[in-house]
């Protein structure tokens, strides 16, 4: 996919803007507070139905505005053109459009318009909640595998029918059991495709890190999230009393996570901010490659502020592997020289300066070149 128009309307400090963006790089470049995380966000808007800063909608409308909106026109890897909206309302009112149509679910925008996020706060990814990777995690899944969001939906059913009668007691027996089962067969699902995911994505990734840093003893592995060795209706049957106590299921997909470690140590513990970037780029890098794979097209990487806590060998690194997915790309940074070079000759570059919230292409793009 790649996004050949994008018009944005009330975003944060944008002046309204519509641009024509190179299909595959694309850098922004201004000072401080100019606007390049801004139109970042609102691209993101356009791809998840929120902005990656704050779920809520107030703080990613302008100050003074009522509501925002998001156009693209996506080209998609088979020649085809949609067009989705975006629009979101101060009070919260969520409008998406598709091909004119409105849609309901954010997931049919993901699925249109899969996007890669890398940015200062990406070091979350190792050192935060299992949470942020089980989303990493189950994004990829989402995205080869067709029938993942079912499962995800059966098995969220499942987890509130046993939680509310773990809390409340509310429910016969057979009813409990039948939720039980339910539960399970959503669960092992789930664990399949996120299994066969993780199989493939090893390997990616650690040829996309081998080429960005040497980090011999880094591992990725996979919890998902009750004893691998015990089927899960057992657990479940062993942790019932202490689920009962708690209000809650303990064990299930719902707890899985990716473990990135080197030796006995949790890689977010050992490796400094540099190193931290290099690795979630690497993990987010594999993904485009297995996403590229599939049939259903490519995803946009969104990168916010590059060039930050790199020298300009790993600088450089990044950006050979960011141009090799060959998908569409928008870097910003402050200053434009850090990433005017290490680019391929036939790859299209497009620069724009961002200033007070207004954007223009700017004439230097080394887009322009043959
Ligand atoms: N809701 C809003 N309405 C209007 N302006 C806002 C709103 N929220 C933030 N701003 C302003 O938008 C400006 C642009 O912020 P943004 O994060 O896009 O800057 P940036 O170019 O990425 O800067 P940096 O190089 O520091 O990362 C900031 O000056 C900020 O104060
Ligand atoms: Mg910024």
């Amino acid at each position: 996919m790649s996004l050949s128009r994008l018009s944005v309307t009330g975003v944060r400090n944008l002046h309204p803007v519509t641009l024509s963006p190179s299909p595959r790089i694309n850098i922004l470049f201004g000072a401080n507070g100019s606007g390049k995380t801004s139109l970042l966000e609102a691209i993101h808007l356009l791809g998840m139905a929120r902005s990656f800063r704050s779920s809520r909608a107030a703080p990613v409308i302008a100050h003074e505005q009522v509501s925002c909106t998001v156009f693209g026109q996506v080209e998609t890897p088979s020649g085809q053109t949609r067009a989705l909206g975006i629009a979101r309302e101060r009070s919260g009112e969520l409008q998406i459009r598709i091909d004119g149509q409105s849609v309901r679910s954010a997931a049919e925008l993901a699925d249109a318009l899969p996007l890669q996020l890398i940015n200062p706060d990406s070091f979350r990814l190792l050192e935060g909640a299992p949470k942020l990777r089980r989303q990493f995690l189950d994004w990829g899944v989402f995205h080869v595998e067709r029938r993942f969001l079912g499962a995800w939906q059966r098995l969220q059913q499942a987890l509130r029918q046993r939680n509310s009668w773990l809390r409340h007691g509310t429910l016969d027996g057979a009813s409990q059991a039948a939720w039980n089962r339910e539960l399970v067969l959503a669960s092992d699902e789930i664990d399949m495709y996120r299994q066969a995911y993780i199989q493939a994505l090893k390997p990616a990734f650690e040829t996309t890190l081998a080429s960005l840093i040497q980090l011999d003893d880094l591992k990725l592995s996979y919890y998902r999230g009750w004893d691998k060795d015990r089927p899960l209706g057992e657990v479940l049957l062993g942790s019932l009393e202490r689920d009962r106590l708690l209000g809650h299921t303990q064990a299930g997909p719902q707890r899985a996570d990716l473990r990135i470690r080197i030796g006995q140590h949790s890689a977010a513990d050992i490796l400094s901010r540099g190193q931290q970037k290099l690795v979630v780029a690497a993990l987010r890098i594999a993904q485009g490659h297995l996403l590229n794979e599939v049939k259903r097209g490519r995803c946009i990487y969104l990168v916010d502020d590059l060039p930050s806590e790199l020298d300009a060998q790993h600088r450089g690194a990044l950006c050979q592997l960011l141009d090799e997915l060959e998908c569409q790309v928008f870097v910003t940074c402050v200053d434009p020289n850090l990433l005017r070079e290490g680019w391929r000759k036939q790859t299209p570059v497009s620069m724009f300066h961002v200033e007070h919230g207004c954007i223009e292409e700017s004439a230097d793009s080394p887009g322009v070149k043959a």
